[in-house]
């Protein structure tokens, strides 16, 4: 089945039950300044789920098209990809689990036919300190459909430590809750949440975990190790949260979202998700332009990046997103940068983009008329952008090569060069040392981007004090600050803020982060409120070592890639005094401050660009009134 067959059948399959179609919404939000870009079906229907009539009734679906920004570095493996379609149904106040569950294990099963026998789900624990229980309905309505074709559906409580006894697994918030902002604590006020049941494809074992010598271990759906992969997910939306507590909605929603293309990949039986057919026609085209072959194990990273890069361009472009310096225009920019160098990688020498972008426009045309509406002016961003970038990278790349070839190695000041004299992306330069087996020097960079700028400030010699090496009273407690404002942007800005720098003196912090645009007055106020109130609530900072992969499970931010690498644990920063009061989780080194009370008062003295894409605060702490 294409996917352009599953997203009609799951259409036709909720219209027979008398849900309205809408079309997809564009991949910038209307009206949402709190996110660039659309990266979930529900994000255009919030109004509506918050109780706001839906002028087509209160059963509506959809395929949504979604940009997940955040993902640019993970595509290249087999699963991750920007841009995704999302399926989706919605009850505004109208069915809940009963019709919901039912539905989708026929839908699943029947009309798409796919093995019951490989489908494992999940449900929510429940959580005294919440006032919310454990799904037992989910639980009971998942079973009666299981053994209503004979299939067994056990429920283990305790997954990671009970692993594959069952069909029904029960996890925490973690898992098992579902805002656009994650687990209940870090919900804003005003965001509608609620408990989800999750559908999960089995692979095959042979995919599952094993240890060193090969022999398999336990594993359980969400355990991350391949083998499980999330198909749908049914959040029974019914809560609100006020200010420490959550409310009911006035009325109970269901919003199912179900990746298209991981739905295909199962029908596939093949957990590659470039395998399915919509990237047949871009495959057939990358191999004639390169001569290389999607199943040669030296290229497939490079296909992957170009045909999930080149798709979603081409859909950004589509809607009206051209390549640009900053905003939504500087992902596009990114993502076709980046593409164009595996193209080169791969042997492609230029101008292949667009011919790659038309086989995706032809491929989706039927589905997205606009594609093809828009073919000439996509097709003329593809070409003006890549023979720009195609400028820069020859000489760029030509330096690179010379000064590589000379010292044996790129420096943190070689980087900065390229950077700051040939415009390289430093994701572009770490690449490209990667490729050499090497890594940048990042504190070195960055210690050169900053001479460089104190030095065109003021021209004149400035001591630079560096990173963590004091670790007076003072750098502790802006440590701890820095993590306060790191999660403090997340949840004001939203999940593309990433650090891309820190460094600390006895005087102030500086924090570099991943966002396009200057920050507006609204939002570093909110910013700093939200730093000051965590402060105010004397929040224990307490450090926990475990192993990066527990970290990642357990929602830790920071930087993963190499930095970790080898490392068999890593200290995971949380602030906060239970489960439900975390504010902020971090991979760190410390050290930090015990408690928040110490901090005083923040306050933000500037927010100011630092390189393209990436924004620098400058704050202190002042005692407290
Ligand atoms: N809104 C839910 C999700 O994005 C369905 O997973």
């Amino acid at each position: 089945m294409t996917i352009h067959e599953i997203r009609q059948k799951y259409l036709d399959f909720f219209v027979s039950k008398g849900h309205a179609r809408i079309p997809s919404a564009d991949l910038i939000p209307e009206n949402d300044p709190s996110t660039l870009f659309t990266g979930s079906g529900m994000q255009p229907m919030v109004p509506y789920l918050l109780g706001q009539a839906h002028p087509l009734g209160n059963r509506i679906c959809d395929s949504q098209k979604c940009f997940r920004a955040q993902d640019i570095e993970e595509v290249g493996d087999r699963s991750h990809t920007t841009f995704f379609e999302m399926l989706g149904n919605w009850s505004l106040g109208d069915y809940f689990k009963v019709e919901q569950i039912p539905w989708m294990f026929e839908f699943l099963t029947k009309e798409l036919g796919l093995d019951a026998r490989r489908l494992y789900v999940t449900v929510y624990k429940g959580n005294q300190e919440l006032g919310i229980e454990q799904d037992q309905e989910s639980i009971k309505l998942w079973q009666e459909q299981f053994s209503s074709i004979g299939i067994e559906s056990n429920v283990v409580q305790d997954p990671i430590k009970e692993g594959m006894k069952g069909r029904i697994f029960v996890y925490d918030e973690g898992k098992n809750w579902w805002s656009r902002s994650g687990v209940p604590a870090k919900m804003p006020v005003g965001e509608p949440g609620g408990p989800d049941s999750e559908m999960f494809w089995d692979f095959g074992e042979d995919l599952g975990l094993h240890d060193a010598s090969g022999i398999k271990t336990e594993c359980h759906p969400n355990c991350d190790c391949g083998r499980f992969v999330e198909i749908g997910n049914n959040v029974f939306m019914q809560y609100i949260k006020f200010d420490q507590r959550f409310e009911q909605l006035p009325q109970k929603n269901v919003d199912f979202g179900g990746g298209l293309e991981r739905i295909a990949a199962a029908l596939n039986d093949d957990p590659d998700m470039f395998k399915i057919n919509v990237f047949n026609g871009g495959i057939k085209k990358i191999e004639e332009l390169s001569g290389a072959s999607y199943d040669d194990q030296e290229s497939v990273y490079a296909f992957r990046v170009l045909l999930d890069h080149i798709r979603a361009t081409t859909f950004l472009i589509g809607d009206g997103i051209v390549p640009a310096n900053k905003d939504q225009g500087y992902f596009v920019r990114r993502l076709l940068r980046r593409a164009i160098r595996y193209g080169k990688n791969l042997g492609i020498e230029s101008g292949f983009t667009d011919q790659v972008a038309n086989v995706f426009i032809d491929e989706y045309k039927n589905a997205y008329p606009n594609l093809h509406l828009k073919r000439d002016f996509i097709i003329k961003e593809f070409k003006a952008e890549e023979e720009k970038f195609i400028k820069t990278l020859e000489k760029g790349e030509r330096k690179f090569n010379k000064t590589f070839d000379k010292n044996g190695k790129i420096d943190g000041d070689d980087a900065f060069e390229l950077y700051s004299s040939y415009g390289f992306p430093l994701e572009l330069i770490e690449e490209m040392a990667q490729e050499r087996g090497q890594t940048i020097d990042r504190e070195k960079f960055e210690k050169e981007f900053e001479k460089h700028k104190e030095l065109s400030r003021s021209g004149s010699e400035q001591k630079f004090k560096g990173g963590l090496a004091e670790s007076s009273e003072e750098t502790k407690k802006l440590h701890t600050a820095t993590h306060l404002l790191h999660q403090a942007l997340r949840n004001v800005l939203g999940h593309h803020v990433e650090q891309k720098g820190s460094n600390i003196t006895a005087e102030r912090l500086r924090f570099d982060f991943v966002h396009p645009e200057k920050m507006t007055d609204e939002e570093l106020h909110k910013v700093e409120d939200l730093v000051n109130e965590q402060i105010k609530k004397s929040l224990p900072v307490i450090c926990e070592p475990m192993s990066v992969e527990q970290a990642r499970e357990k929602g830790a931010i920071g930087l993963f890639g190499d930095k970790y690498k080898g490392l068999e644990k890593v200290n995971v920063y949380s602030i906060g005094d239970d489960s439900y009061e975390i504010f902020s989780k971090e991979i760190c080194g410390g050290p930090h401050a015990e408690n928040t009370v110490e901090l005083g008062h923040f306050r933000i003295l500037k927010e100011e660009a630092s390189s393209a894409g990436v924004r620098r605060i400058k704050a202190i702490l002042e005692k407290s009134a």
